[in-house]
């Protein structure tokens, strides 16, 4: 097998080699991918092959990504990755949170549970795979919290230095507290995601540190198994849904891809629809998709959501992501602060728990079932993508009634749980329990 890097732009489709640090095309700018030239495997032999590795106390083959390998075959050489186990994420019955969805039943792939609580996991074990091959000393990425946490800690884990530009004010704590513990170098800027992102690239080509932000092709192969370990836990019956939230579009390009690769492979014979949902006030993927057929995405300038994980105006991704959502005949919608907030407590309730971008894949949900988009009866697989310990500042406001929206509206907490205060007495404690 032989991996190289494509433009991915179609008017393009330039090749280079595996080993360049490489962002953009240096023909004509467009993304780059990651390609593999090579005698297709027997689907089935690599089924229980991956199987089979579940058994397995090999650190790689107890990794849910690097089980995968022959899906990802990018290294030469399989000794540079480095795993802390990510992936083995669960495929949990969201049954309460369904019928809050308008569906007859719901599955989470819950990518919190991955070791530093998000999906960034999956993909940055590739990434620093990568940059252990090519030699580097320094990595860099800026984030709205959870690729720095996971960077941070694949770095450290690999004997790599971390480097993180976060937006001054705007991360949740849990993911700042991840940066700084895994022992990042942590730089909080006075500027936005997308501002930071252009200095970034600057600074990385002259420190000659290496990029690890979700334009990284290596990246999105890793996330590409978050999808085929779920097929692999669904014995590769597909879903007719796919709902995930969309921020820089990395996850949307890796699904698609990895759904478009799997049937190339004869693994799937179908591919499922993926529904991408932005919150509203930063949903300049939504804007592009309801623009039509030629639009070119439209930057929000000062996106704003309480959401911070997907506070995003833009998206580098999106002409993969687009050409992901069209392959799959997929739709994007956008939600507001306060569907978020209820969908968001609605997950807890069923004792599953997520972050607040995630939630907005339920709250999503329960649009497009509203509207007929996605029928009662389909089978749907929403991705949660963060842990629910991420943002515990926006879970007490919440459940206390003290929950503003950006633009310094309080939200409705319909689902509020608040903690109630006591003094310490048997008879007083007693009668609060029996009411
Ligand atoms: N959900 C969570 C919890 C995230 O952290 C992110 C992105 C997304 C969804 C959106 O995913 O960018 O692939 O569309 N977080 C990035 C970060 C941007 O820096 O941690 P996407």
């Amino acid at each position: 097998m032989t991996a190289e890097l494509a433009c991915f732009a179609p008017s393009c489709r330039a090749r280079f080699a595996i080993t360049r640090i490489l962002y953009n095309c240096p023909h004509c700018g467009g993304l780059l991918e990651a390609v593999y030239d090579g005698a297709a495997a027997d689907p089935g032999a690599l089924k229980s092959m991956w199987r089979e590795r579940r058994m397995s106390n090999a650190p790689l083959d107890q990794s849910g990504v690097w089980r995968y390998r022959e899906f990802i075959p990018f290294l030469d050489d399989i000794r540079h990755a480095v795993t802390l186990r990510e992936g083995n994420t669960p495929v949990l019955d969201g049954r309460l949170a369904a019928s809050y969805g308008g569906l007859d039943r719901l599955a989470f792939k819950h990518q919190g549970f991955n070791p530093t609580g998000s999906f960034k996991d999956n993909g940055m074990t590739c990434g620093v795979a990568q940059a252990r091959r090519l030699g580097v000393e320094r990595v860099a990425c800026v984030s709205t919290g959870n690729t720095s946490a996971s960077m941070a800690a694949y770095a450290s884990a690999a004997g790599l230095q971390p480097v993180i530009f976060i937006p001054h004010g705007n991360i949740a704590f849990g993911k700042l507290a991840q940066a700084l513990e895994y022992g990042a170098r942590t730089l909080q800027v006075e500027a936005n995601f997308d501002q930071i992102l252009a200095l970034v690239r600057q600074i990385a080509e002259r420190l000659n540190i290496y990029l690890l932000n979700s334009i990284n092709p290596f990246r999105i192969e890793g996330q590409k198994t978050i999808m085929l370990e779920m097929m692999d836990q669904r014995d590769w019956q597909a879903p007719d849904w796919v709902v995930l939230p969309g921020g820089n579009l990395g996850n949307t390009s890796a699904f698609g891809k990895a759904f478009r690769e799997m049937r190339q492979m004869g693994l799937i014979d179908r591919l499922p629809r993926l529904a991408v949902i932005q919150a509203e006030g930063s949903a300049p993927f939504y804007d592009l998709f309801r623009a039509g057929e030629g639009a070119e995405l439209r930057p929000v300038e000062h996106p704003r959501t309480l959401a911070t994980a997907i506070k995003i105006g833009d998206p580098v991704s999106w002409p993969k992501a687009l050409h992901e959502v069209k392959c799959s005949k997929g739709v994007v919608e956008q939600v507001s602060e306060q569907e978020i907030a209820d969908a968001k407590a609605v997950i807890g309730r069923a004792g599953i728990g997520c972050e607040p971008a995630s939630a907005a894949t339920l709250a999503g949900i329960r649009k497009l079932t509203a509207s007929g988009v996605v029928a009662h009866d389909a089978d749907v697989v929403a991705v949660l993508t963060g842990n629910v310990l991420k943002d515990p500042d926006y879970i007490h406001r919440y459940h206390t009634g003290n929950l503003d929206s950006p633009d310094a509206k309080r939200l409705t907490s319909s689902y509020a749980n608040p903690p109630e205060v006591l003094p310490a007495e048997v008879d007083k404690i007693a009668d609060a329990l029996r009411r």
